[in-house]
């Protein structure tokens, strides 16, 4: 059979594979997206046989995809993995791949790096020297480079190899199906659209909370933090959907447009005593591989302003991080008051639960004209014909990839922008000397952050 498509897994025996892409796979085999002879290629420098790697893959599928785990269905999907075992910072490996690409017949490649930054480019290089015949794309994974210029560097060697429509930047966030529903809520609703503004909204909270700590991801982690870790790329995402113009026409083209022209009116923030909180989680110093000096965040809070005309003088919060009383993704908006009655309330619920609420004013049965905040509520999650229905990150995001479907990926002036705004930040907290905080594990995070804004909830 020829012509057959291929993704290649670099990074096939890593955390990202097992816990996210092999499931995303499966997921999609059993969905009937994948073509019959689509083979998955997993690149590991282990010795393993392939049964001994289909064992391993068994057991993550069956742990983590979301489609229920069918014993028949898993064998016909491991009939799609190779593993192949190769040293990926041997450039010579690569004319072996290419040998065995060669000699199965796959000449259209998704090629992805589930690995550290500091490899793209060892691997794009094997790549270009052996494999520059195939039709190919790439997709990366976050972070994109340490800092604007080295993902500048980045983007230039992968540009030896690959065409800018090759390239598709994952951000996981934004397969997450609330994230997703962010432009319909606001586009779809005449409630929302026509007040989506500074006249009636007095802020915006986006908070990413999560309960787990460093983990095994220290080396990675310690040199990131928060802001690098989740504002740089994920919030700096959802914050672009959430206040960008609308789209002037469907397509991808006009989305990254909007997102674009947003991020790029970020206004640097000047003062950071006033506008950032950075703090570390007690213990942290403790972790496992982290120095007993280290001065990362693992929590950062934020005010930030967006410079137009639509935004003026609206204050945006983004809040993250990890060791935190519970995991909790949402959006809320915040609208002004009428008089003295308390402003409505958008949330929109990204995780755990997914959903909407709305707080608005009514009056308090009685006789007397009091007014009570009264709520709407709607769980998404909570119906099962949604969950089953509604495609894990990273599945959607692989589908929407081999459809060359780019709406769902960042860009790389996208990238550009947010780095841009997170490196003038980092540059000004290290000179204006601002502390880190530190705060407990299993609490609501540093006080200091109360002083920025009433956060809801
Ligand atoms: C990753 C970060 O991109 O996102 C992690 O590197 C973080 O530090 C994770 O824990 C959060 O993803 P999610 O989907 O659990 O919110």
């Amino acid at each position: 059979m020829k012509n057959k498509t291929a993704i290649t897994l670099f990074g096939g025996t890593g955390d990202l594979t097992y816990r996210k892409l092999l499931p995303a796979l499966y997921n999609l085999t059993v969905l009937g997206k994948l073509a019959d002879d689509f083979k998955i290629v997993v690149i590991g420098r282990r010795a393993y046989t392939q049964s001994e790697y289909i064992d391993i893959a068994r057991t993550w599928v069956k742990e983590y995809a979301r489609t229920k785990f069918d014993d028949e269905q898993f064998d016909a999907y491991a009939e799609r993995i190779i593993y192949f075992k190769m040293d990926m910072t041997n450039e010579d490996d690569y004319e072996m791949l290419q040998a065995f690409y060669a000699e199965q017949d796959i000449q259209n490649h998704v090629y992805y790096f589930a690995v550290a930054p500091s490899f793209f480019i060892t691997i794009t290089n094997g790549l270009k020297k052996y494999c520059s015949e195939n039709n190919a794309k790439v997709i990366i994974e976050k972070p994109f480079g340490e800092d604007l210029e080295k993902a500048g560097i980045l983007n230039d060697e992968l540009a030896k190899f690959f065409n800018q429509d090759e390239i598709y930047h994952i951000d996981h966030y934004l397969g997450k199906e609330m994230i997703q529903n962010i432009l319909s809520l606001r586009f779809e609703n005449i409630i929302f659209k026509g007040i989506w503004n500074k006249d009636f909204i007095e802020n915006v909270q986006i908070t990413a909370a999560e309960t787990v700590g460093v983990g095994t991801r220290a080396s990675y982690y310690d040199k990131s933090g928060a802001l690098k870790d989740m504002v740089q790329n994920h919030l700096l995402q959802v914050l672009s959907l959430v206040a960008m113009e609308e789209p002037k026409e469907e397509g991808s083209r006009s989305i990254h447009e909007s997102q674009y022209n947003l991020l790029s009116a970020l206004k640097p923030i000047e003062d950071v005593h006033e506008s950032l909180v950075m703090a570390q989680y007690e213990g942290y110093l403790q972790e496992q591989n982290i120095p007993a000096d280290s001065k990362t965040e693992t929590y950062a809070a934020l005010k930030l302003f967006v410079d137009n005309e639509r935004w003026e003088g609206v204050p945006f919060f983004i809040r993250t991080g990890k060791k935190l009383e519970k995991r909790e993704t949402q959006v809320v908006v915040q609208f002004k008051s009428v008089g003295t009655s308390p402003g409505n309330v958008l949330i929109i619920k990204i995780q755990p639960e997914e959903g909407v609420y709305f707080q608005f004013n009514a009056k308090k049965p009685g006789t007397e004209q009091e007014l009570q905040p009264i709520s709407l509520d709607f769980c998404q999650s909570c119906i099962l014909e949604n969950i089953v229905n509604t495609p894990e990150a990273y599945e959607r995001l692989l589908d929407a990839c081999f459809r060359e479907d780019r709406a769902l990926f960042s860009q790389w002036n996208q990238i550009v922008e947010s780095w841009t705004f997170v490196n003038k930040l980092i540059a000004k907290y290290e000179e204006q000397g601002s502390p880190l905080y530190t705060y407990e594990q299993g609490s609501k995070g540093p006080k200091e952050a109360d002083n920025l804004v009433d956060w809801v909830k």
